[in-house]
């Protein structure tokens, strides 16, 4: 990476917990469309996850993963292992206050400072000027952002949109672990999410399109919802009325998998109602 420096070239990193799929294939390819370098990295962050049967069941697939990126011509695939990313005695977290706290930061406690820490180190690390996430995980991309804004760590984050299957299901590696049944039910979630945009958009009122929203959820198998929140596109801020560009974000169970999901809502879509007075 010095040398890559001393040449002047630019280069991205794109921080990954491997279990490609082509989501992630889709963030190389616009990395190496904005820089000279790729590097991939495939860490599976034990201090992101807070239940150990999860990072238990979490997919591990390296062999898999460098022959998915080998064509795509990435330089580098860096594949720490436990002890060279958390040595003895490592005692640092990063914690993002605000955009972490409600959505999966409520049900994940812990989860943002995990993610906040490794991807300080991943920035650090490599030294890279770009960096490349994926718009599915909404929250993780503010959290991000927060902290290389605060942390003065001179890298451009680049959001790249969710990735969907033919029948709507966003990408993720969770997928590989839904039966045959649940992968039937499993586009449901995007399909209810773009009907209540739509009617946001339209003008419908926010509380009450979210609570048919959830009905619907719940009808198509989703039987735990954690949230279901319209949340401001710049900010998070929790909102009630649709006055400015937002995003729908979900988090829900289908059996024993959680899948997660949002959609934005453009400013000057649709009809903006005033306040009531
Ligand atoms: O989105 C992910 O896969 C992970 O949260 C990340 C950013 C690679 C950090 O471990």
């Amino acid at each position: 990476m010095a040398e890559w420096r001393r040449q002047g070239l630019k280069f991205a990193v794109l921080p990954t917990m491997g279990a490609l799929h082509e989501g992630h294939l889709r963030l190389v390819s616009a990395a190496l469309h904005r820089a000279d370098r790729v590097i991939v990295t495939l860490f599976v962050n034990p201090k992101q996850f807070n239940s150990q049967a999860d990072l238990a069941a979490y997919p591990r697939t390296e062999h898999e993963d460098a022959a998915k990126l080998a064509p795509l011509g990435a330089h580098i695939l860096y594949a720490p292992d436990g002890a060279e990313m958390y040595p003895q005695g490592f005692a640092t977290t990063v914690s993002v206050s605000g955009v972490s706290e409600g959505l999966c930061g409520a049900y994940r406690p812990g989860h943002f400072d995990g993610v906040a820490t490794v991807v300080t180190k991943l920035f650090l690390q490599t030294g890279a000027d770009l960096a490349f996430f994926g718009e599915k995980d909404f929250q993780q991309l503010h959290v991000v952002r927060r902290l290389a804004r605060d942390l003065d760590i001179p890298i451009e984050i680049v959001a790249c949109p969710t990735v969907r299957e033919e029948d709507g299901l966003a990408m993720s590696s969770r997928n590989t672990r839904l039966s045959p049944s649940q992968r039937q039910a499993a586009p449901k979630l995007a399909a209810i999410l773009l009907d209540a945009v739509a009617r946001i958009a339209g003008g419908s009122p926010v509380d009450a399109t979210i609570d048919e929203a959830r009905s619907a959820m719940a009808a198509a198998g989703y039987a735990r919802i954690e949230y279901l929140e319209l949340r401001a596109e710049e900010d998070l801020a929790p909102m009630h009325r649709f006055d400015r560009p937002a995003r729908l974000l979900v988090a829900a169970w289908l059996g024993e998998t959680r899948l997660i999901d949002n959609v934005g809502i453009p400013a000057g879509q649709g009809v903006i109602r005033p306040a009531a007075a």
